[in-house]
Parts: C-alpha cells; sequence; structure tokens
C-alpha cells in the first residue's frame, strides 16, 4: 500500500516499510526500509536534524547551507551538488556540463503498467508510485517507478529520463535502483561462478571502500549472478535482518556497494555503466529495467521465502506458471552428436519404459552439424541423420506416448554456414578474422531489426514444422569484441543494452505465437540464469554439471534467490561426464528430484536393474511432484561440513520432502538429526524415508567377517552374492507431531562407522542421501 502524507512517501507490504521523504531543496531522502512499521502520522522523529555541514564538506547552495549530500541518505544521486559517492544517474548534457539537479516536480500512484521494452514484474492490483523529478536548465526529466507487491513483500524500482530539452544529452550511466543504508559493516552475500560451477555463494563485511558484483560479458552471466544480499553481520538462516536485491535485466549489469565517509552504506543496481554510452535526442525516453527489493527480519530463509514467492506470481507467466512440468529425456549426454533417427527412437523407447514423458532432442539434429564447429544459423533438418525430418521423428514419438522438444540456439551462426555466407553482416562485429569466437561462434546482431526478424522467422518454422511442445533455447558463448555496423561511431555503446531490447523483442514475439509451447531458457548451463528470461520463459537448464555432490552446493545457490519451480536438473551417467565421479543413482536422482526432474543419459545402456530403479524413481517423484515443484523449499543445513538438508512442504501442509546428502563420511560421526522446518506445529505426522536397496560390495572385504566362505574382492563369487544380496536400507518410521518435527528434529538411524553392523544401520557413505518423507497422518 501506498501512503503520502504531506511530503513523506509510506511503501507497505504486509511486513516491511520504505519510507522517504521530499527535503527543503527539492531532493529525495531515504529514511527507512525494514520492518513493518506503523507512523501513525507522525514522522519527524526518524527524519535527519542537520543544522550546519559537517568538516569540509560541499553544501548543495548557500540558500540550503545545511545540506551536505554527502551524507544524506537519498532515493538517487547523480554526479555534483556535493555527493561524491557512486551515482545512480550520470549524464553528459549538450553543453558537456555532467552535474546534474533533479528537482522534485510531482508525484502520481497509479496501476502499475509494464516497462515499454522490457520485461517487467506484473500482478492484479498493483500500485505504483511515480515521482517527477526534473533538471529544469536542461528540460531533462527522470521518472522513478516503486511499484510496492504486498504479498511478496517486495518493491520493484525503476527509472527513466525523458529529454525535454535541446540538444543531445549523452546517457553515461542510468541504474534502477538506490538505497542508502544508516549503517556499514553489512555482511555481503554475491553469488559467483564459471561454466559448471554457478552460483557459489560468497561472503565479505564491507566496512570501507567499494564491492562491485557485475558482467560485462553481455549477458547477466555465471561469472556474477545480479542477485544479492546486504545483511547484519549476526544474520543467520533464520534470524536477523537481510535485504535481498535482483534485476529484471538480461545483459551487463552492476550492483555496487559503496561505504561513504559517514560510515552509511549506499547500494546500486542496474545495468552496468562499462562501456554504456546512449545517446538522447530532444523528445526521447531510455528506461531502466526493473530492480526487485526485498528484506526480512527472519534471516535469509525470510528473503529466499519473499523472492520464490514474487518469482513464482510476479516473473514466471503463461500457460505453465503453475502447471507441473513434464519428466524428460534429453539426448545430449546420451550420444551428443552422434545419433540416428533409430537410436534417438532407442533412447525415447526405453525412456517410455521407466515412465518419462517427454523426449528433447538437444544439439546436432540441423544443418551439417556433427561437432561444434558448424552450422549455427541454418535451422534446417539434416536429414542425413533424420531422414523423415522433424516431423516424422515426433510422430514415432507420439505414437508411443510421448511429447517431443527441440533444442535450438536461435541467437548464434557459425562462419560455416550457408546464413552466414549469405549474410555475412548478420554477426556482430562481421569482419571474421578480426574477432575472437567462442566455441567457435559469432553472434548474430539482435540490435538489426533484419536479424531479429530472420530468427523469429527461423524458429517459427522449426516450431510449426512438427508437433513440438517443448524448447530448450539455448545461448553458448559471451560478448567480446562487440561492434556494430548498424550504430554509428559515437554510438556504439548503445549495442549491448540495444542487443538485449533486441532480444526481448524476439522473445515476446516467440512465446506470445507459441503460447503452449514450454521453453527452457539455456545459456551453457546458467550463463544466463536471470528475472528478464524467466519473464519470458518459465524455467532454466541451471547448470551443465550434473554431479550430485556440485549439484547440491549449485542448486543450494539458486535457491537463496530463485524458487525451485525454475531450476531444470537432470540424472546424468556415472561416472559423471563433468567430474568423472562416480555417484549412486539414487543420490543423482535424490538431488535431482528437488528441480524440474530430466534424465540425461543413454538409458539404452543401462542394466534392467538401473531401469527398474529408474522406473520406482519416476513414479515416485509423480506421486510426489507438486510438492517438489511448487511447495515450499527451505535450507535446512547449508554445507556444514559438505552437509546438505533441505525441505520442501506442500502449501496445505499435509505434505513435505526432505533430502539429506553428505559429501564426505567423517569417521565416527553416526547420529545426526533430521531438522524438518515450515510443518503445522499442531498436526500428526508419519516421517518416513524413502526405501531403496544397496549393494553389499560396500562392505569391502569386511564381508568377510559375516560370509560362511571366504570372497575375494571382485572374484566371480563375490560378483554373484553381490547381484543376489541385496540390502535394504534401514527403516525409519516414526509418528510425530509437527512440533517434534519443526523444533526437535527426528534422531536418525545410527550411521555405519565400523564398529558393528546390523539392519538397523544407516549406510551413509560418501555422496550418500536420504529422501524423508512426511505426510499428515
Ligand atoms: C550447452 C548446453 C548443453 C547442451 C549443449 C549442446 O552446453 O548447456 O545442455 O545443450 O550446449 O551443444
Amino acid at each position: 500500500m501506498i501512503v503520502v502524507d504531506k511530503s513523506v512517501f509510506i511503501l507497505n507490504t504486509k511486513n516491511t516499510t520504505y519510507v522517504f521523504h521530499r527535503m527543503e531543496n527539492g531532493y529525495l531522502e531515504h529514511l527507512y526500509y525494514g520492518d513493518y512499521v506503523d507512523f501513525k502520522g507522525h514522522y519527524d522523529a526518524i527524519i535527519p536534524k542537520v543544522e550546519f555541514p559537517n568538516g569540509s564538506l560541499v553544501v548543495y547552495s548557500e540558500e540550503y547551507g545545511n545540506i551536505a549530500l554527502e551524507t544524506r541518505a537519498q532515493e538517487i544521486s547523480t554526479r555534483g551538488k556535493g555527493d561524491v559517492r557512486e551515482p545512480m544517474v550520470d549524464v553528459t548534457f549538450a553543453d558537456g556540463n555532467k552535474t546534474c539537479d533533479f528537482v522534485y516536480q510531482s508525484y502520481e500512484i497509479v496501476a502499475k503498467t509494464n516497462l515499454q521494452d522490457l520485461p517487467s514484474a506484473y500482478g492484479e492490483e498493483i500500485e505504483s508510485l511515480v515521482i517527477y523529478m526534473k533538471d529544469v536548465r536542461y528540460g531533462l526529466i527522470l521518472a522513478l517507478t516503486y511499484s510496492v507487491f504486498v504479498e511478496s513483500n517486495v518493491i520493484t524500482r525503476s527509472s527513466k529520463l525523458i529529454h525535454e530539452g535541446e540538444g543531445n544529452i549523452i546517457v553515461d550511466r542510468l541504474l534502477s535502483m538506490q538505497l542508502d543504508l544508516p549503517k556499514s559493516s553489512y555482511t555481503i552475500t554475491s553469488f559467483q561462478g564459471a561454466w559448471a560451477r554457478e552460483m557459489q555463494k560468497h561472503t565479505l563485511t564491507l566496512d570501507g571502500g567499494i564491492f562491485v558484483n557485475n558482467s560485462k560479458a553481455g549477458i547477466s552471466s555465471n561469472r556474477n549472478n545480479p542477485f544479492m544480499m546486504l545483511s547484519d553481520a549476526t544474520t543467520s538462516e533464520e534470524y536477523g535482518a537481510c535485504y535481498g536485491s535482483n534485476l529484471i535485466y538480461s545483459g551487463n549489469h552492476y550492483e555496487a556497494v559503496e561505504v561513504g565517509s559517514n560510515k552509511t552504506t549506499r547500494f546500486l543496481s542496474g545495468m552496468n555503466p562499462f562501456g554504456f554510452s546512449f545517446t538522447l535526442m530532444p523528445g526521447q525516453t531510455i528506461e531502466s529495467p526493473e530492480a526487485v527489493l526485498t528484506f526480512a527480519s527472519n534471516g535469509f530463509r525470510g528473503v529466499s521465502a519473499n523472492m520464490h514467492q514474487f518469482v513464482r506470481n510476479h516473473i514466471v507467466r503463461g500457460v505453465h506458471q503453475f502447471k507441473e512440468r513434464p519428466i524428460l529425456i534429453n539426448s545430449w549426454e546420451a550420444s551428443y552428436f552422434d545419433f540416428s533417427e533409430a537410436s534417438l527412437f532407442r533412447l525415447a523407447r526405453a525412456a517410455k519404459g521407466v515412465g518419462i514423458e517427454l523426449f528433447v532432442l538437444d544439439d546436432g539434429w540441423f544443418g551439417k552439424r556433427n561437432d561444434d564447429t558448424s552450422s549455427l544459423g541454418d535451422w534446417s533438418v539434416n536429414t542425413k541423420k533424420l531422414p523423415n525430418g522433424l516431423k516424422g521423428l515426433a510422430e514415432k514419438i507420439n505414437r508411443i506416448g510421448m511429447d517431443f522438444g527441440i533444442w535450438v540456439e536461435p541467437e548464434m551462426i557459425n562462419a560455416d554456414s550457408d546464413c552466414y555466407r549469405n549474410h555475412p553482416e548478420y554477426a556482430v562485429n562481421a569482419t571474421l578474422g578480426e574477432q575472437s569466437l567462442g566455441r567457435h561462434q559469432m553472434i548474430l546482431d539482435l540490435t538489426q531489426l533484419v536479424v531479429q526478424d530472420y530468427v523469429i522467422e527461423q524458429i517459427t518454422g522449426v516450431i510449426e514444422s512438427a508437433n513440438i511442445t517443448y524448447v530448450k533455447w539455448d545461448m553458448n558463448r559471451v560478448f567480446s569484441d562487440v561492434f556494430t555496423a548498424s550504430l554509428p561511431p559515437d554510438r556504439q555503446g548503445e549495442f549491448s543494452h540495444r542487443y538485449v531490447l533486441g532480444l526481448y523483442r524476439v522473445l515476446k514475439v516467440l512465446t506470445e505465437r507459441f503460447p503452449q509451447v514450454l521453453f527452457e531458457s539455456c545459456s551453457s548451463g546458467g550463463n544466463r540464469f536471470d528475472l528478464g528470461m524467466l519473464c519470458y520463459m518459465p524455467q532454466v537448464w541451471a547448470s551443465d554439471n550434473t554431479d550430485a555432490t556440485c549439484r547440491v552446493a549449485i542448486q543450494t545457490g539458486y535457491s537463496y534467490g530463485y524458487p525451485m519451480s525454475v531450476v531444470g536438473a537432470h540424472v546424468s551417467a556415472s561416472p559423471n561426464h563433468q567430474t568423472l565421479r562416480v555417484t549412486s543413482l539414487e543420490t543423482r536422482f535424490q538431488v535431482a528430484c528437488f528441480g524440474l526432474l530430466g534424465y540425461e543419459c543413454n538409458l539404452v545402456d543401462l542394466s534392467s536393474e538401473e531401469l527398474e530403479l529408474i522406473t520406482k524413481q519416476v513414479a515416485w517423484y509423480k506421486k510426489y511432484r507438486a510438492v517438489l515443484q511448487f511447495g515450499d523449499y527451505y535450507r535446512v543445513m547449508s554445507n556444514e561440513a559438505g552437509r546438505y538438508q533441505w525441505m520442501v512442504v506442500s502449501k496445505d501442509k499435509k505434505t513435505a520432502i526432505g533430502l539429506f546428502f553428505q559429501t564426505l563420511v567423517e569417521a565416527n560421526y553416526s547420529y545426526p538429526t533430521f531438522q524438518a522446518t515450515g510443518l503445522d506445529d499442531d498436526r500428526i505426522y508419519t516421517f518416513k524415508n524413502r526405501r531403496s536397496e544397496f549393494n553389499i560390495k560396500v562392505f569391502g572385504d569386511l564381508i568377510n567377517s559375516i560370509s560362511p566362505v571366504h570372497l575375494k574382492q571382485d572374484s566371480l563369487a563375490h560378483n554373484i552374492v553381490a547381484k543376489f544380496m541385496k540390502k535394504e536400507y534401514e527403516k525409519e518410521e516414526y509418528i510425530v507431531s509437527g512440533s517434534v518435527l519443526n523444533n526437535t528434529g527426528i534422531q536418525l538411524k545410527q550411521a555405519f562407522v565400523g564398529t558393528g553392523y546390523n539392519d538397523d544401520m544407516r549406510m551413509f557413505q560418501d555422496f550418500a542421501s536420504r529422501l524423508y518423507i512426511i505426510e499428515e497422518v
């Protein structure tokens, strides 16, 4: 809810309040952002009392000699007028002057609207406060929009420059939000990484200087995800003050945290000013992406809960928003580029046999693509591999009762492609030989309308060529050496942003043209995992790394800012193709099942025993899919000596699933608790583990301490015994109150430590995991 009381502006969500006011000089001073506060109409107490500027500070003007902007918390800041901290807006006027002076003009409260060319959050009955500031000398208006998402405890912010004056203005930076906080020494949590190592949690305490989390890769990137948190030093998973921030944008982003001379903290977020320079002609406007802010006083968990609710309800949209997502088989790690219609169909049949619902044909089906050096840009089927086209293959697959989906990488072009031979000018920095390539490919120049239309038509052709219900939209290199002939020399600084705008137009047209198609965004895994893409595509392939041990950390990282309903997670081969680590099929599944489950391995080569196990996994996942995909997710234990516990609880609190994962065995550590959370204290539940079997070979030659005959390791006799003598996991089964689950947790069965064994022991080796099923009685 938005309240304006004379010069004070109050934005209330269910649990938070955000307040600022208009100062005497027409600037906007930030007063408070935190837990919900009821002012009962009295604000004087929280307005700073300043009679004289401290020390040698520059003051705003002789008239307002008490206003030294460097020490005032502001809603926006620019260059000049005494504030020497990082600005939110920076422009160069036609006369070369860079000093800005935006003064309050007016405000309006309106129903939230979409941004013009950028994706934005949406929702019914969402109010926006729009404040108009103006630099009257140059006729430049800065419109600030604050939208209030009451239930999610989120406030979004965006800014827009409207040029009503004379001459061209160069916009050097237009960030989306600024949050000036009253103290220093916040703990900053950001999520950094690389290919196959996305979303590694990184923390530091900043009590001086500046910290920047950003992307210069042209995409939001796996290097630094735009989601960030600022918290008190004492904040933990469940307790303490925490701010969360994200950006609805898929290009270069910039989040800066600066501690000023008066020991306060400025937090900024928006498009990266690096390489950015945008010319505004008289009459033109430029809008920033929308920034997302939340606050919680119940720790990281509170921020995550707010972000999850916000992303599910106000970012993801379309027919798939709340629809259970299909279990898929993806051909990539099953056969890479090497397949035929027959081999794909064999894979589909094996997948159907275990209950999988959607067959996804990944890279290698088009042009003459047998490796990654050619054919991107030529979206016509390779008839050597698929003589009956996509249509023929899709029909066969549909006939056995599976849906059919396809991989595309529409933003890319190989030099070895008909597209490049016919239209070299379609590529970014088209002069081949000059630019550095990534995965042998160039990027199509989506700043050009003709190239956008080319991509739209090509992909329309692909989707219409067969019964395609799913599209994996990939993007496998970062930007480098950017240059476009479509812009004049002095406007090359617009390239990166214009590319993103071009991409958004393409995505808008295609997703509106094919509303039934389930799109999954991908960029070498999570190289473009952001809220911008999620406005068009309801799920993302989170990482090319499918090693369960790595995935547990990666998925935990995503969980801070994103709900599990957008995270693609697959079971792949063992040894894993990225790490060569050997992990049990059960652990691979138990970690993947917390996301949108798929399989990405050659099922045709698996043993009947493994297929039987997968059949059970798939059936189990279907039973609990709604809660796993759309329940409330909690981190219970995050990397405590390599141990993780997760929980997901249905909205009605009737059903919950828990995961316990262990990286490495610790000797003589055998009595952990499973600490549940999120259940109803007053209800009674059953707590059970998901039973499965293990191979007695885990005992090694300890088997001889109970075997009547001596078994030599890996001998024929040992293998025969192992094949027929499967052991069941320990049985955990209790009736327990929600209150116990939430507070004391469950004492799990003793883990094997080498001093005895019976059927009640929990065999929990390296990379072991268990799923716990909690259901209301
Ligand atoms: C990227 C994706 C993979 C796969 C390959 C195909 O690496 O992340 O999932 O689609 O491309 O080339």
